[in-house]
């Protein structure tokens, strides 16, 4: 029982780590806490024929980077591969609080109802809201359209900043409207200095500022983040 950690985009670490007792490898295809690190394509397509290879199950935890958030429905449609099994939670639910676990048909027959049981987990109120929630994202492709727009405006904006700032600011990366901005420093003192002004944005992994606004983000959005975020900078000893 239990779980072995393993480098990320490391495929020879994965395939070391795999014994006749593994049942399952769970990974982010785009880690968020991890500092928006995104897996590479090869990446995951080994770990998919690893997984076959050895006949055990991969599981995405597309926490974060589900329900469009990346531009697609889900992250690893940019990969070309498919987990067994994906989680999915935060915007799935535009708000009220619903996790949710999706399998294929093949792994779901191992399940019964209440094998996965939580007592709030499945109720109505909130799966109502899931469902309500899809719908719009789907609808004519309008969202996922938006984000894909936002996405190449907001990363054109940050690799502004990033030629203004070469010292300071090491690589943006990311897809959709997940992005990362790593930083050759400390991020929390531009966190706080940001919400001062009264953008909401995280550090994650020390060095990493995250960027996940609103799907519906515009470009006066982004454009009063950078020009926020200019001066921020511009003020740094
Ligand atoms: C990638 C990822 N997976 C899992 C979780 C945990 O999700 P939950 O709080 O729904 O258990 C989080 C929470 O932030 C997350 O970011």
């Amino acid at each position: 029982p239990g779980f072995r950690h393993v480098p990320f985009n490391d495929i020879a670490a994965m395939r070391e780590a795999v014994t006749a007792n593994t049942c399952a490898i769970l990974l982010e295809p785009i880690q968020g806490e991890g500092g928006v690190r995104v897996a590479s394509e090869t990446y995951l397509k080994e770990v998919r024929d690893l997984c076959d290879a050895h006949k055990i199950l991969l599981i995405l935890d597309e926490v974060q980077t589900g329900m469009g958030r990346t531009g697609k429905l889900f992250a690893y449609e940019h990969f070309g591969i498919a987990p067994d099994i994906l989680a999915t939670a935060k915007g799935l639910g535009g708000g009220v609080p619903i996790g949710a676990m999706l399998a294929t048909d093949k792994v779901a027959v191992g399940f019964q109802p209440g094998s996965h049981a939580s007592t709030f987990g499945g109720n109505p109120l909130v799966c109502a809201a899931g469902v309500a929630t899809l719908e719009v994202l789907l609808e004519a492709g309008f969202i996922l359209d938006q984000c894909n727009r936002m996405s190449g405006y907001f990363i054109e904006r940050l690799e502004y900043l990033r030629d203004q700032f070469p010292a300071l600011i090491r690589e943006i990366r990311g897809k959709g409207l997940m992005l990362g901005m790593e930083l050759a420093t400390d991020g929390d003192p531009i966190v706080r200095a940001c919400l001062d002004k009264g953008f909401l944005i995280n550090c994650t992994a020390g060095k990493v500022l995250r960027f996940i606004p609103p799907l519906i983000v515009q470009r006066k959005d982004i454009d009063q983040l950078i020009e926020a975020l200019r001066g921020i900078f511009s003020r740094l000893p």
